[in-house]
């Protein structure tokens, strides 16, 4: 029988864990506070951000929201960026993207504190993440590990593919199966023969964004399957980067598309912005980061 990873539980019992940290903090007098900021209308981000600030209404994080119109300068998105991160009380900062063409995105990006980054895309947290250290890892290759780890599914020692090698993704996923003991292979693109490398895969996790892209001849028969795919098909029905009906029967467990990764993602930011506060005050300057 195929184990079905069901990720709007997991997410769930995450975020309840969550909500009683920061009711423990607020007891302590101390309350999370996430900035987000919007630039423009982009109908997708509109949505995610809507579900972030639902996210943290419920698990008790304040959050301040920064809706700028589309025509936003990039230095105006620098300056509120500046401003953010000298303010003591505001722990996390969130931009959106994407960003619209006039601002360069890894400027911005590259702009937040490090030790405001709840998304984990400086550099320094993806150094630290890189070299062992503790700094903000990515969400959803964060979300991953967790549905993983709390499916009973042992990392250590397993063949691990990860298809593709995005910044957000793919990297951060591998570094992370590393981290915890997987034997990583990075495939992509133009890897030469990518179904003989996905049939080595004991843990197989796919972020490629081409719909229903991985068919049952790419997995090996009992492997764990992870899409973090989200696409939606001809008939307006949502799908992944996995062909599930043909690759479900043939895994020992798989995550579904919707319910698998998709609600980990604001679980993990969720949790950075807990997080953040113990990181803090650990490390009060920038330069004394991890
Ligand atoms: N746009 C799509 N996904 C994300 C995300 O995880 N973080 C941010 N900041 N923007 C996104």
């Amino acid at each position: 029988m195929t184990q079905i990873i069901d990720g709007k539980k997991i997410s769930a019992e995450i975020k309840d864990e969550l909500k009683e940290q920061a009711a423990a903090y607020r007891d302590r007098g101390k309350e999370i506070c996430l900035a987000v900021i919007q630039v423009g209308d982009d109908p997708a981000s509109c949505v995610y951000v809507r579900n972030k600030k639902k996210a943290c209404e419920y698990i008790g994080i304040r959050s301040l929201s920064y809706e700028l119109p589309g025509e936003t300068t990039e230095a105006e998105l620098l300056s509120l960026v500046g401003e953010l991160n000298a303010r003591a009380d505001v722990n996390g900062i969130l931009v959106q993207l994407p960003l619209p063409e006039q601002i360069n995105e890894e400027k911005v990006l590259n702009a937040i504190s490090p030790l405001k980054d709840v998304d984990g895309f400086h550099p320094m947290n993806v150094g630290a993440l890189c070299i062992g250290k503790k700094g903000f890892v990515s969400c959803t290759p964060a979300g991953v590990i967790q549905l993983l780890k709390r499916s009973g599914i042992s990392i250590s020692g397993k063949e691990c593919v990860v298809v593709g090698r995005s910044n957000i993704v793919g990297k951060p996923m591998s570094l992370l199966l590393l981290r915890e003991n997987g034997t990583v292979t990075v495939a992509h693109s133009r890897t030469a023969d990518l179904k003989e490398v996905t049939r080595r895969a004991d843990i197989l996790v796919v972020a490629v964004g081409k719909p229903r892209m991985i068919t049952a001849d790419y997995v090996k028969e009992g492997a764990v399957v992870v899409d973090v795919g989200i696409h939606r098909d001809e008939n307006n029905k949502l799908c992944g980067d996995v062909d599930y009906a043909s690759v479900s029967p043939h895994c020992s467990a798989i995550t579904p598309v919707p319910g698998g990764v998709g609600p980990m993602t604001i679980a993990m930011l969720m949790k950075n912005c807990v997080e953040s506060i113990l990181l803090q005050e650990t490390y009060t300057d920038e330069a004394d980061c991890p």
